[in-house]
């Protein structure tokens, strides 16, 4: 038997309905809040996201799914959304003269060459959005706000923003020496991936998981207190607005994030019991200009789908409850109740009522089978003498009550019921 590759699954059962719950809500938010729907190809140049992700990245370093295609062309499947999307901003001009924000939305799979484990899979799905052509602090609140709103409305409590600022080139320029001279006499102590950080990317080492109880990096220096006072005034206005947006956040000053774009603002979605990302984003307002485009500030977040399946899940099993199937299940035996039915469960499909109908030769009992499997909400029984009267069973499939619906009156009757 061929099995699947490591660190993938297939999206089918319960994950299936919950992914497409959340694909339905993430568009319904996205077309509110007016972002636009954005496809960028599943693999782009290597180099694309060496000059984006970053050289040093544990995600270029070691993650990326690379390879040469039969033109010779180094090609790696994407690992994040942002800098494909960056890339067809500058590619097709898509800022044209414009004054306003562009926003946009993707709902992708990306590829990461991770060890697999628990809320770690090798193909993930995203959804995300990048704004650009605005520095306004406004749209900081409105991005971080808009995938906490949508979390909260997927029913997901147990989660805090976390948000930082990593100030502007001069004020992280700032930290990073203060940081590097306060670690040098200790960095025989740390991991030896904190080792490499140290010389390339040393921020870094203020999110490292192998080293986080230990007390050199308990009592590092603050970013926030290197923050100059643009970025301590942007910081500062960004808390006032998510407070008047009602989100609820926590500081997290050792929060760097792990790519290398990132500038300002940054901030995750992290679950309260498990200390898991379900999301991250941040400011990235020079990297338009580092790939070759105008200077455009931008921002945006991604967050994990099967991460945020996960989290339903066990809210649901919590719950002892799963989303019910259908509305109605319509059940028949004979030819012609069975061709009735065909046309009762196209009249309540065209009015939204979820439906199914038996087709095959089962019994009644299994017929009821069948309905309870599906958590059908409501059992037509279809039978020739109630048929020939114009009278429709219904059976409310939790009370076990029955009444008699004249058929023209079933839709009506239906949606007012469900
Ligand atoms: P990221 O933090 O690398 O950011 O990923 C965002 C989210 O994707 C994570 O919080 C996590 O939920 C999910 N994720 C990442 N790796 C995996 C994995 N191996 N398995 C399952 N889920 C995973 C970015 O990707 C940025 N592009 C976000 C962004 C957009 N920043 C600005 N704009």
């Amino acid at each position: 038997m061929i099995t699947k590759p490591k660190g993938t699954y297939d999206l089918i059962g319960l994950d299936s309905k919950l992914y497409q719950y959340i694909y339905n809500t993430v568009n319904e938010y996205m077309i509110n809040y007016h972002y636009e729907f954005i496809r960028t190809p599943v693999f782009e140049a290597t180099e694309l996201f060496h000059r984006t992700v970053g050289d040093n990245t544990d995600i270029v370093t070691k993650e990326t799914y690379d390879f040469v295609d039969r033109g010779n062309r180094n090609i790696t499947l994407r690992p994040e959304g942002t800098a494909g999307v960056v890339r067809s901003v500058i590619e097709n001009k898509l800022y044209g003269n414009r004054n306003d924000a562009l926003k946009y939305y993707y709902i992708e799979t990306m590829y990461r060459y991770e060890r697999p484990q628990a809320g770690r899979y090798r193909e993930l799905t995203q959804f995300g959005v990048e704004v650009f052509n605005s520095n306004s602090i406004m749209i900081d609140a409105e991005v971080i706000s808009l995938g906490y709103n949508i979390l909260k409305d997927l029913g997901i409590d147990n989660f805090t923003v976390q948000i930082n600022s990593l100030g502007d080139k001069e004020s992280r320029e700032n930290y990073t020496m203060a940081l590097k001279e306060y670690l040098k006499p200790h960095i025989e102590e740390l991991c030896s991936d904190c080792q490499e950080r140290f010389k390339k990317n040393p921020l870094r080492i203020l999110d490292c998981k192998v080293d986080k109880d230990n007390s050199i990096l308990k009592n590092v220096p603050k970013l926030n207190s290197y923050l100059n006072k643009e970025s301590l005034d942007r910081y500062n206005k960004l808390k006032t607005l998510l407070t008047h947006l009602d989100i609820d956040y926590e500081e997290n000053s050792s929060l760097v994030r792990g790519l290398d774009y990132y500038d300002d603002i940054v901030w995750e979605y992290v679950t309260d019991n498990d200390n898991l990302a379900l999301g991250g984003g941040g400011r990235y307002n020079h990297l338009v200009k580092n790939l070759g485009g105008p200077e455009m500030p931008a921002i945006g977040f991604g967050m994990g789908i099967d991460r945020v399946i996960n989290e339903l899940k066990k809210i649901l099993e919590g719950k002892g409850e799963i989303p019910h199937n259908i509305d109605v299940y319509i059940m028949g035996i004979s030819e012609e109740e069975k061709i009735a039915g065909l046309k009762i469960a196209q009249d309540l499909r065209l009015n939204n009522v979820i439906t199914e109908i038996n087709n095959s030769d089962l019994s009644f009992k299994s017929q009821f089978k069948v309905a309870d499997m599906l958590q059908a909400k409501f059992l037509l029984i279809l039978n020739n003498n109630d048929l020939a009267k114009g009278l429709i069973n219904v059976k409310d499939n939790a009370t076990k009550e029955e009444i008699k619906v004249d058929e023209n009156e079933i839709v009506d009757y239906i949606i007012g019921n469900l």
